[in-house]
C-alpha cells in the first residue's frame, strides 16, 4: 500500500482501490498533483468546506469514481451529477472484499459556500478504512474528541492515522499529541498545516514530541509529493 501526501489534507491511498482523501488541489498552493493525473475508485470527502470538496465533482466525474461522505454531501454530489454513496457517523459499508469503510465523528463545521451563502451538508466527518490487511484512519477536519479514545482507539487497531495538527481551525500540535495517545496507532502521519500562514506549524518539531514520548509510534511530516509504503 502507498499513501501520498498530496498537501492539506489530500491524500491518495493506492491498493487494491486507489482512494483519494480530501482533494484539494486546484486552489491549493502546495498541491502536489493536478486534478487530472488522478484516477481514485473511490473519493472520501470529510467535509463540504472549500479546502476539502474542492475538485471532489472533477474527479469523480472524469473518472466514474464514487463520493463516499456523510448523507447530505453525498446527495448534493448527486444532484451535481457524480456518483456517491451516502453513509452516516457511526455506519461501516464494505466497498469491496477488502475495502470497508466507516464514518466516524469529527467535531467541525460542513457547510459549501456557494456564491456568499452557506449550505449546510449536514455534519463533517472523519474515516475508519480496513484495505489489504491495513487499517487508516482519517481524522478530517475536527478538535480533539475524546471519541478519539472510546470509540475510535479502543475498537481498532489503526496501522496509520492522519490527523490535523493546524490549529485555529482544528487541533493543533498539543492536542494531536493527546489524540496519538488515545488513538494509539502505530504510525502518524500529520496534515492540515503549512498550507497557509494562519496553520503554519512545525511538523517535524510535533514528530519529535510524539517519538519522544511514544517511542515505538512512527511520525512521517510528509513533504507534498512525499510517498509512505507500508
Ligand atoms: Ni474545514
Ligand atoms: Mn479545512
Amino acid at each position: 500500500m502507498k499513501i501520498k501526501f498530496l498537501g492539506h489534507s489530500a491524500f491518495l491511498i493506492e491498493g487494491s482501490k486507489n482512494l483519494l482523501f480530501d482533494p484539494f488541489l486546484t486552489d491549493n498552493p502546495v498541491a502536489a498533483a493536478k486534478p487530472y493525473d488522478l484516477h481514485p475508485d473511490f473519493i472520501l470527502v470529510s467535509h463540504g468546506h472549500s479546502d476539502h470538496f474542492a475538485d471532489a465533482l472533477d474527479i469523480a466525474k472524469a473518472n466514474d469514481a464514487t463520493i463516499i461522505s456523510v448523507n447530505e454531501l453525498a446527495l448534493y454530489a448527486m444532484r451535481r451529477g457524480a456518483n456517491a454513496h451516502p453513509m452516516h457517523i457511526g455506519g461501516g459499508q464494505r466497498f469491496a472484499e477488502d475495502l470497508y469503510v466507516k464514518l466516524t465523528t469529527a467535531l467541525h463545521g460542513n457547510a459549501l459556500i456557494e456564491e456568499g451563502l452557506s449550505q449546510y451538508l449536514g455534519v463533517a466527518c472523519g474515516f475508519i478504512v480496513k484495505m489489504d490487511g491495513k487499517t487508516i484512519y482519517f481524522a478530517g477536519d475536527t478538535a480533539l474528541t475524546y471519541d478519539m479514545k472510546a470509540v475510535i482507539g479502543d475498537f481498532h487497531r489503526i496501522d496509520v492515522a492522519l490527523i490535523p495538527i493546524g490549529d485555529n481551525y482544528t487541533m493543533g500540535p498539543d492536542d494531536a499529541l493527546k489524540a496519538v495517545e488515545w488513538l494509539n496507532p502505530r504510525i502518524v502521519i500529520p496534515m492540515h498545516y503549512n498550507t497557509f500562514p494562519l496553520i503554519a506549524q512545525d511538523g517535524q518539531a510535533f514528530a519529535q514530541k510524539v517519538e519522544k514520548l511514544f517511542p515505538e509510534k512512527k511520525v512521517f511530516a510528509l513533504e507534498p509529493g512525499q510517498i509512505l509504503e507500508l
